[in-house]
């Protein structure tokens, strides 16, 4: 018999969404019911994004603060899976996103049933997906799948694109000589692949080995060097964050200055920090390096790595 799966999301460039679709194709075709929630801030968010707007997000996405979501409702009051559809925000989750994991009535839904979060991003997700783990551990859910999809590009041409991209809405070639931004339309239709993982597992409701085959099929890349620089990142922004706390009526001007870190510590920064660590630090640490890989790729959740 076909199982229920809710599909719930929130996109603005329609990115997770046709992701979303590209997964669930499989599912649908053997059999599954499914049904969409879209989450809808009251306010929206703009998009294309002004700059101050973006930056905007950093303190509320970091500290996992909601926003008030539009009133909504689902067909049904159980699901046997639940799929997350979301996007990382400055190393957090979106705040629609953190909105909805934080939402009493969603709680309630999601409380004992498997769910997998699936991701569209530029490259950066694993401290995000930490507090999505541990927003979903609150809520009494099973993890049992992680899918990521991102920017293949390097670090230094994706952050450029990226602006580009969500500064404009236009999802193309930077002057017409920049690799186009997001995640690529190959990779888009290639999620389904994840979906007949997925689809296998709906099959006999058990999905305790299913994030070992996703993960062999690539569904949650760890590199390396962005795992290195966003361990660091996300500990730094937390600390710009603390400071905007603690004097909110310079939130602007604090924010204009960590524009200006962000760009240089990402672009100039790192580079010389991620040599200085494969000359001294990493050859003596390979044990560690594996546990931490190992560990972001999974689905278990760890107050801390
Ligand atoms: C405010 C903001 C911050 C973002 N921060 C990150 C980030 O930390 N890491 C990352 O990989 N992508 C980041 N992105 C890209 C998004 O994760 C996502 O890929 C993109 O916004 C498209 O999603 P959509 O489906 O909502 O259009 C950010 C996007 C926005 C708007």
């Amino acid at each position: 018999m076909g199982k229920k799966v809710l599909a719930v999301y929130f996109t603005q460039s329609g990115q997770t969404k046709a992701i979303l679709d590209q997964f669930l194709k499989p599912v649908i075709a053997d059999g599954n019911e499914v049904e969409f929630l879209q989450i809808r801030p009251v306010q929206p968010f703009p998009f294309p994004w002004p700059i101050p707007d973006f930056f905007d997000t950093v303190p509320e996405s970091v500290n996992v603060i909601p926003t008030a979501l539009a009133p909504w409702q689902t067909g049904l009051v159980k699901y046997d899976l639940v799929i997350l559809g979301w996007q990382p925000w400055n190393l957090s989750p979106s705040i629609p996103f953190n909105s909805i994991l934080q939402d009493e009535q969603f709680k309630v839904l999601i409380k004992g049933t498997p769910v997998i979060t699936l991701s569209g991003c530029r490259n950066m997700w694993i401290n995000a997906q930490e507090k999505n783990k541990k927003l979903l551990h609150n809520a009494g859910a099973k993890l049992v799948g992680n899918i990521v999809l991102a920017d293949r590009h390097p670090n230094h041409l994706s952050y450029f694109t990226i602006f580009h991209w969500l500064g404009t809405g236009r999802k193309d070639r930077k002057w017409g000589i920049f690799p186009k931004p997001g995640v690529s339309d190959k990779d888009i239709a290639g999620a389904s692949k994840f979906g007949n993982i997925v689809s296998s597992y709906l099959r006999i409701m058990n999905f305790d080995r299913m994030q070992e085959d996703l993960v062999r099929a690539g569904a949650a890349p760890v590199k390396y060097s962005l795992m290195f620089i966003e361990r660091k990142a996300g500990k730094i922004f937390q600390k710009w964050v603390n400071i905007i706390n603690k004097h909110p009526r310079k939130r602007k001007s604090i924010l204009v200055a960590y524009k200006y870190y962000l760009a240089i510590a990402l672009l100039v920064a790192s580079p010389v920090i991620l040599t200085v660590d494969l000359l001294l630090f990493r050859p003596f640490s390979q044990k560690k390096i594996r546990r931490q890989m190992n560990y972001y790729r999974g689905v278990e959740y760890k107050e801390r790595i």
